[in-house]
């Protein structure tokens, strides 16, 4: 192989490793503004004759496979979460009778006020969906703490 001909290789499999890392930025920022548009977008999750003041239902933001969990803590408040504690990804629950969220799988307990963790080993507060009220409708409208 002559010296030319290595410096030509070299020279490809530079702009291979050059095109692969411009690729991987490239994918990269795209669903980094494919998430965060998505985390953005606004979408009804209920209306608030839909749930007595201490129960909750859940809901889906910002995907179908993102499940959340809103809560109607008095006559006027709501809160809402993400439903995947931050621990191993078990589905947490409303619990009126200790008003708090629990994690089944590790006991995990969350505060309804604002998603910390107060007992269990979830190391990271639930993320928590912004809400917005139009008229008799609850809008989720972003996640704080993703
Ligand atoms: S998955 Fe929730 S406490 Fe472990």
């Amino acid at each position: 192989m002559s010296e030319e001909e290595k410096v030509t290789r070299r020279k490809f499999g530079g702009l291979l490793t050059f095109g692969g890392i411009a690729a991987a930025i490239a994918a990269l920022w795209g669903v980094r503004k494919y998430l965060h548009a998505e985390a953005d977008s606004a979408v009804v999750i209920a209306r608030t004759g839909s749930l007595a003041p201490g129960t909750s239902l859940v809901f889906q933001y910002p995907t179908p496979e993102a499940p959340c969990l809103l809560i109607r803590t008095s006559e006027n408040e709501y809160v809402a979460y993400s439903r995947i504690c931050t621990h191993a990804g078990c589905p947490v629950f409303f619990h009126p009778e200790n008003n708090d969220i629990e994690c089944p799988c590790h006991g995990g307990v969350f505060s309804i006020q604002d998603g910390s963790v107060l007992a269990g080993p979830p190391p990271r507060p639930l993320p928590r969906i912004r809400l917005e009220m139009r008229g008799e409708e609850i809008v989720a409208r972003g996640i704080i703490g993703s």
